[in-house]
């Protein structure tokens, strides 16, 4: 069985952050039923905390959590799903994971796919299996199509059905971001089921170096126009940033939460005046 000599009786903690998509083309649909897309990653540290804890032999992998309520059975969650995963190929002792959850879920910030990913790599490393990055999203490839791009956790450029990912650095010191989540859960699937794919454009390959100013008219996210046209308040969001000086504001991923890049601190009434059950995050990439 796997040990953890270095760990012996000590748990291991992680923070599993969120991302957003500046742009995201579905280009076709797969014969698999999933699409191949192309878009820009970007790790953003509004963050969950992840902690394992190494349990007795006899018990099975659980999960605790508190903050925000996760919906679904724990045996569906992605972190005991990783836990699972890993097990088929390693021998491991049950694992107990603490989870406070702060991400707002379907809302297109990838939450709980870092939690999968972030699970993966806390193994690895509490357990010492040495799998390096490539192996690493090859596991979290099989958890969901955003995990993979939470193992390397950089910003770069993904394509396939998300199992691809290139690190593209991006010209973002110094630039604030602000999210504001409308509260609206929405179901991946369906939101992939109101596109019609285009793979007649050019891709998202060649955006390195770039900033917020570069991306203003140039990229966009597929889902943004059928999703809010569906929801009047992410449109009410996006237009909330775009008035408070944004210098570029999306939707990101399937939403419901949309983001916008300001040079300066964005003012105090951009979220100090939205409804009172919609979630918000600001922070200053360095
Ligand atoms: O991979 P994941 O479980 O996150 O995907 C959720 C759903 O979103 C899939 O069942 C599929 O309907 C859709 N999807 C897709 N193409 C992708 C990613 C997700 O069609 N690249």
């Amino acid at each position: 069985m796997a040990e953890s000599p270095a760990n012996e009786g000590l748990t291991r903690v992680a923070f599993p952050n969120a991302k957003v998509n500046l742009g995201l083309q579905v280009r076709n649909r797969r014969k698999d039923g999933y699409h191949n897309i192309e878009g820009l990653f970007l790790p953003v540290p509004w963050q969950d905390t992840l902690e394992l804890e190494v349990l007795e032999a006899g018990n099975t992998h659980e999960i605790n959590s508190l903050g925000l309520a996760i919906p679904g059975a724990p045996e569906d969650n992605l972190i005991i799903k990783a836990a699972f995963l890993l097990q088929k190929e390693v021998d491991l002792p049950p694992m107990r994971f603490h989870l406070i959850k702060s991400i707002p879920m379907g809302a297109g910030l990838g939450g709980g796919s870092a939690n999968g990913a972030f699970a993966l790599k806390l193994i690895n490393e509490h357990f010492n299996l040495g799998l390096d990055h490539v192996e690493l999203e090859a596991y979290a490839a099989r958890l969901g199509s955003d995990c993979p791009f939470f193992i390397q956790n950089v910003c770069a450029h993904v394509s396939g059905r998300g199992e691809r990912v290139r690190p593209m650095p991006l010209q973002i010191e110094g630039w604030w971001i602000a999210l504001l989540n409308p509260g609206i859960h929405i179901r991946t699937a369906d939101a992939f089921n109101g596109i019609t794919p285009n793979d007649d454009r050019p891709g998202l390959g060649d955006w390195k170096g770039t900033g917020p100013t570069d991306w203003t008219g140039a990229l966009q996210n597929d889902f943004t126009k059928p999703v809010a046209e569906q929801h009047p308040a992410i449109q009410e969001a996006l237009d909330r940033l775009t008035q408070h000086g944004a210098t570029f504001a999306d939707m990101s991923g399937s939403g419901s939460t949309v983001f916008g890049f300001f040079q300066d601190a964005p003012p105090p009434e951009l979220m100090s005046n939205c409804p009172a059950h919609w979630r918000t995050w600001q922070g200053q990439f360095t």
